[in-house]
């Protein structure tokens, strides 16, 4: 699929980038509103070669303990293949010149068997010590860690200190030693709270939001694939017919328009509500089993949105708005204070069935 628009949110990365590194970025939004194929996007078609990428997608990986975290970030494998990276001189290899972007932090596996029987920092030395190799090239570093929240399970087992031990690491990536551009990416914002709450993280980490496009995008995103996939334009009235069941989520918008191939437009977003409806129907008499008296606050904090799309996250009881957004009904923005169902569809579902 060819990528689409986020000039803005382009431009803003490219601009940090040449700057020296100074902050941690966390890049969030809503779920599925594009975050992984904007930053992949910048990476494999945006950047010089004067940069190499370590990206590490957590996504990748079932993460609950310390084991799979450090399995996670390293890798003993040449990139795209099979073959072990036997010691040192291949890995400095790989670093220096190979490709510009690498899916993990290369390490022979003889050492990589050490990282186990030592500290957590043994590895964020080893880390360290490739990003200075890299730098001492010629090349700028940057680290991605993507889909941040798959280590959450680590951290809520107990392992508190990883996450703190991992950010102040990176934090002495970046506004310390200035070595390593950092960027990490989530749709839970709850989680990234967290972070920066436990990580210490005041005045040395920065948001970038990547939302679900506004209309005047939406619109044109549909026209623009209506055209890429259909080879035909469609009429302003049913592009805003998509964008009121749908609004501006990628994901959603691209999956009208191939499904468009077969069925007709009425069809496919009555059967989209549908589902959404059902989903919602079943989430809450999950809810009302649980505990009536919950089910009656959750439901009144969602009856605020049958007259806004947006509210302020204080008018929802602390409790009530912590369990809506982990459920994924609810996106907080912890900037703004914010809250928004996670997508115009939801907010469909949540109008109709209330
Ligand atoms: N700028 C874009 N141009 C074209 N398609 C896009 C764009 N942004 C998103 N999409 C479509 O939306 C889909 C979902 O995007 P993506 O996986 O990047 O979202 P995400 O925000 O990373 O999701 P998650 O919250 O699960 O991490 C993509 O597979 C792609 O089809
Ligand atoms: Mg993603």
């Amino acid at each position: 699929m060819e990528f689409f628009n986020r000039e803005e949110e382009i431009n803003s990365i490219l601009s940090l980038l040449e700057d020296e590194p100074d902050l941690i970025y966390f890049i969030y939004g809503p779920l599925n509103s594009g975050k992984t194929t904007l930053i992949k996007h910048i990476i494999e078609n945006k950047l010089t070669d004067d940069y190499k990428v370590f990206y590490i997608n957590f996504r990748t990986y079932l993460i609950s303990e310390k084991r799979e975290f450090i399995e996670a970030i390293f890798t003993t494998k040449k990139d795209n293949l099979f073959e072990k990276i036997k010691d040192k001189s291949e890995v400095l290899n790989l670093i220096t010149k190979g490709a510009k972007i690498l899916t993990g932090i290369p390490i022979p596996e003889i050492e990589f068997d050490k990282l186990f029987e030592e500290k957590i920092n043994d590895a964020f030395q080893y880390l360290n010590d490739i990003l200075l190799k890299v730098k001492e090239n010629g090349k700028k570093p940057i680290l991605i860690l993507d889909e941040i929240q798959m280590i959450k399970d680590v951290v809520l087992n107990g392992q508190k200190y990883l996450l703190k031990e991992l950010f102040q690491f990176l934090v002495s990536l970046t506004k310390e030693q200035h070595l390593c551009h950092v960027f990490c990416l989530s749709s839970d914002s709850l989680f990234i709270e967290y972070i920066y709450n436990t990580g210490e993280l005041k005045d040395r980490a920065d948001y970038i939001l990547v939302d679900d496009f506004d209309k005047k995008t939406a619109l044109r995103f549909i026209d623009f694939l209506s055209k890429n996939i259909l080879n035909k334009k469609l009429s302003k009235d049913d592009k805003e017919l998509i964008y009121s069941y749908v609004g501006g989520k990628p994901i959603l918008i691209v999956k009208v328009i191939k499904k468009l191939r077969y069925n007709g437009l009425e069809e496919i977003l009555d059967e989209l509500l549908r589902d959404e409806m059902q989903k919602l129907k079943y989430f809450l008499e999950d809810v009302e089993e649980e505990n009536k008296e919950f089910y009656n606050k959750v439901v009144d904090a969602l009856r605020l949105f049958k007259e806004a799309y947006e509210v302020e996250d204080i008018k929802i009881n602390k409790k009530i708005r912590e369990f809506l957004v982990k459920k994924n009904i609810l996106f907080l923005n912890p900037q703004k204070g914010i809250l928004k169902p996670q997508s115009y569809l939801i907010w469909n579902a949540i109008k109709r069935a209330l």
